[in-house]
């Protein structure tokens, strides 16, 4: 039997306060196992973020620009529910050591009962981006280390104005 041609649509939900080179390896990886990939920004965050919503998709644009599959969205509310609108059946998630796997978990576990119909997929974190997050890039900008090669450039370029220089 001829199989049915299905376009395979994933999300790729996250903070991104900054997109790290870890998130930008899984979105390359990620897009490659699905037809469309949309990188969604949640917007209802209870933490004070350093960029705001709008930034964040700015920033994202630019670095996804290479990829014509990946697009880049925000939402509100539950996740699941965003899937559903988008016609997303997969969730993709990275994950970088044992520690991320709990947490990892209970969401996947979470939206499976939301929504048994969405699959969360998880790819693990390649060995050289294995220890950057968001949060560590921030401190380390913040307290004069160097984080080239932890954040695309046009991000690293950001970050030392809206850190160091307060813009
Ligand atoms: O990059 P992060 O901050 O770890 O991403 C967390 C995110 C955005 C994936 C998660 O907080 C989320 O999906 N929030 C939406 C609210 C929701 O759907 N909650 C129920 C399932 S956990």
């Amino acid at each position: 039997m001829a199989p049915t041609p299905h376009s395979v649509i994933a999300l790729y939900p996250g903070s991104f306060d900054p997109i790290t080179n870890g998130h930008l390896d899984l979105i390359e990886r990620g897009a490659k196992l699905c037809d469309r990939l949309i990188v969604a920004i949640l917007r209802n965050e209870e933490k004070e973020p350093l960029f705001t919503v709008e930034e964040r998709i700015e920033m994202l644009r630019e670095v996804v620009r290479p990829y014509p599959t990946v697009e880049v969205d925000s939402f509100n509310g539950l996740l699941v529910q965003f899937a559903g609108q988008k016609g997303a059946t997969v969730i993709l998630r990275g994950i970088r050591a044992i520690s991320d796997y709990e947490y990892e978990l209970q969401m996947a576990l979470m939206n499976r009962r939301l929504c048994p119909a969405i699959e969360t997929v998880f790819l693990m974190a390649k060995e050289e981006y294995s220890f950057i997050s968001s949060r560590l890039v921030k401190q380390v900008i913040g307290l004069g280390g160097n984080i080239a090669g932890l954040v695309p450039p046009s991000v690293e370029v950001r970050l030392r104005n809206r850190v160091l220089n307060g813009r």
